[in-house]
């Protein structure tokens, strides 16, 4: 999870269900989503949240998510939310976070990585950086809309419900289409 705080809820959402679905889940956090207290709620009720929907511990820091790949502990990262900022990181190398740090740690192995995106400047300063992410190996996006094009015309919102399909498809190296709905 990273710092689109206001689109938690629907990542708890799938998180649940996906528990349900069996898979077992590792919770990550950038160090901004599990720190920052917000309007949408503190920073320790949204770790608590993630651990008891995982039954696990939240990585968030890049010592903790580094030996994720390495060490065979996941099978693919799903990044939901993901923001403009780790965007603009993954798409350029930067790993300074607990997030982009397991991207790289998963991608250094040949895994995939499922980018669920929430942006305000998706379709301004973002667009490069998603461009980029789409023509990149074994990163793969959850389809995403336009939320509100007349009063946020660069924003995009991905459609969180898609995730479990998504995770279906990316762990087979394939993307779910259409991937703008
Ligand atoms: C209340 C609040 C809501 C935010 N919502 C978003 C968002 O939906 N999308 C986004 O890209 N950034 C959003 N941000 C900004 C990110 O939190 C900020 O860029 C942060 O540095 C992201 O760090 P991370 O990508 O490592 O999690 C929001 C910030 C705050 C305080």
């Amino acid at each position: 999870m990273c710092g689109s705080f206001c689109t938690f809820s629907k990542a708890y959402e799938q998180m649940q269900v996906l528990a349900k679905d069996g898979y077992e889940l590792v919770p990550i956090m950038s160090e901004n989503a599990a720190n920052t207290d917000t309007r949408f709620g503190t920073a320790e009720e949204n770790r608590l949240r993630a651990e008891k929907i995982t039954g696990s511990r939240v990585l968030c820091t890049k010592v903790d998510t580094e030996p994720l790949g390495p060490r065979d502990i996941c099978d693919m990262l799903v990044i939901a939310p993901c923001t403009g900022n780790t965007l603009a990181k993954l798409s350029l190398g930067v790993t300074d976070t607990a997030v982009t740090m397991a991207a790289k740690s998963l991608l250094r192995v040949g895994k995939p990585v499922l980018i669920c995106a929430a942006t305000n400047d998706a379709l301004g300063a973002s667009a490069q950086n998603i461009g980029r992410l789409l023509n990149t190996k074994n990163i793969f996006f959850v389809p995403l809309a336009q939320d509100d094009h007349e009063n946020k015309p660069n924003s995009l919102v991905a459609d969180f419900e898609l995730i479990p399909k998504c995770v279906t498809k990316a762990l087979g190296k394939e993307q779910l289409q259409p991937i703008l709905v």
